[in-house]
């Protein structure tokens, strides 16, 4: 039987920085942030959105498109977690009017998270094959402003439906994982914005890539050319572009060509979004499917790599129609509604959102209509509202 994903819903919050904008104020040469580190653009997250209500809006992208009755697990992957106890799937859970009897908690492991949650729910639909599975991955990176981590952050979630004969991706049996226990990147429990040692946390990242893929290949008895397209987990997508240069690195022409430019497609939204820790694998891979040309049957690889660190190396298989399931033109409307900040205003959006509001004070939310906002504390409860 095959399982996998039939359902991608997108959602990333409505402000925007500029990198150009950024290099300039940061005394930058614009083509350090556009080139060098591979970014155009990134989502800002005020206040108002968090793990849980982007985890919502993702989710409400393609909720009326499914059965609700048969989902049986909910799972939520996020490193931007709103509580130390509470799950963040259950407010999400609540929002989306799942029936009571689903069974929901949230993951961690770093941008880790919903690959964890993606093969959670696969053995689950395997089990239980008449039921489904939501997985979302929601997060904001923050990194803090004039750091050198400022030019990689971003805000967004992705949440997927697995289900058995999916309409998108199916999921190959085996995977090759490896984790060590380091310190690349981490995020204290007193802190909003993460500790990183960038340059250690790339080299690591392209050392497990080297090892993961290197296993898989062996395992499946692959080769390079057998994918149609690799994707990557891209915290910025110069990462992304080291880890295909080594993919590619003992290929010939044909099989370069064809894997740096699925490489290219899978970019495109990371580089307007930025870092969406969690679910930024996934972006690469709605962002593939969405602006690749791919037949059905190919052989799609993924990367995933959670800091601290882990990762891991699997494949999916395209299904016939699955572009039949995308929606473009959503999606660019998406990024295009966002408003584009000055960096003073981005300057001040992003150091209030550092703590949250006062207990008993209402936030309001100037994004569209049907969008789903945190709304603020009552008696040290967080409230989830939908803008009508
Ligand atoms: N034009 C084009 N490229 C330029 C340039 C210019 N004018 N100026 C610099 N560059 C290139 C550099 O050569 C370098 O390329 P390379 O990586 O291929 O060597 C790149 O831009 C970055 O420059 P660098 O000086 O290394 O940047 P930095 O010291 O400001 O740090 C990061 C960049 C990515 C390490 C930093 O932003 C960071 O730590 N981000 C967080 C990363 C993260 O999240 N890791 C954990 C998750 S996996």
């Amino acid at each position: 039987m095959q399982v996998g994903i039939d359902k991608i819903g997108f959602f990333t919050p409505n402000k925007y920085v500029d990198m150009v904008d950024l290099a300039h104020a940061r005394n930058q040469d614009p083509n350090k942030f556009l080139i060098g580190i591979g970014q155009s653009e990134m989502s800002v997250a005020d206040q108002t959105q968090d793990a849980v209500s982007m985890g919502i809006n993702a989710t409400l992208r393609y909720l009326d498109r499914i059965d609700k009755d048969k989902v049986g697990l909910l799972v939520l992957g996020t490193e931007s977690g709103i509580d130390q106890s509470k799950s963040a799937s259950l407010f999400v859970k609540t929002a989306l009017k799942l029936k009571p009897e689903v069974r929901t908690f949230e993951v961690k492991e770093a941008c880790f998270g919903l690959t964890v949650a993606l093969m959670v729910a696969r053995d689950f639909v395997r089990v239980h094959p008449e039921q489904t599975a939501i997985v979302i991955g929601s997060d904001i990176a923050r990194y803090g402003v004039k750091t050198r981590g400022e030019v990689t952050q971003g805000a967004g979630s992705i949440s997927m439906l697995v289900k058995a004969t999916p309409s998108i991706l199916a999921l190959n049996n085996g995977h090759s994982a490896y984790s060590e226990d380091i310190n690349d990147f981490w995020r204290p429990n007193d802190s909003r914005v993460a500790l990183v040692d960038g340059k250690y946390s790339t080299q690591i990242y392209l050392d497990f890539f080297k090892k993961t893929f290197a296993d898989y290949k062996k395992q499946k008895d692959l080769a390079t050319k057998d994918f149609a397209a690799i994707i990557y987990h891209l915290p910025f997508t110069k990462m992304g572009l080291k880890a295909n240069r080594i993919a590619v690195a003992d290929q010939d022409e044909t099989n370069t060509k064809k894997l740096q430019s699925s490489f290219e497609s899978s970019k495109l939204l990371s580089n307007r979004v930025g870092n969406i820790y969690t679910a930024s694998l996934y972006l690469s891979l709605l962002s593939l499917l969405e602006n690749g040309n791919l037949s059905a049957g190919s052989l799609v690889g993924l990367f995933s790599y959670g800091s601290g660190a882990m990762a891991e190396f699997y494949s999916g298989k395209l299904v016939a129609g699955y572009e039949q399931e995308l929606d473009r033109a959503a999606d660019e409307k998406m990024l295009n509604r966002r408003q584009k900040l000055s960096i003073p205003e981005y300057e001040h959006i992003f150091n209030e959102a550092l703590t949250d509001p006062a207990d008993g004070q209402e936030l309001t939310s100037d994004d569209e209509v049907g969008t789903w906002y945190f709304a603020g504390l009552r008696d040290h409860i967080r409230q989830y509202k939908k803008i009508i």
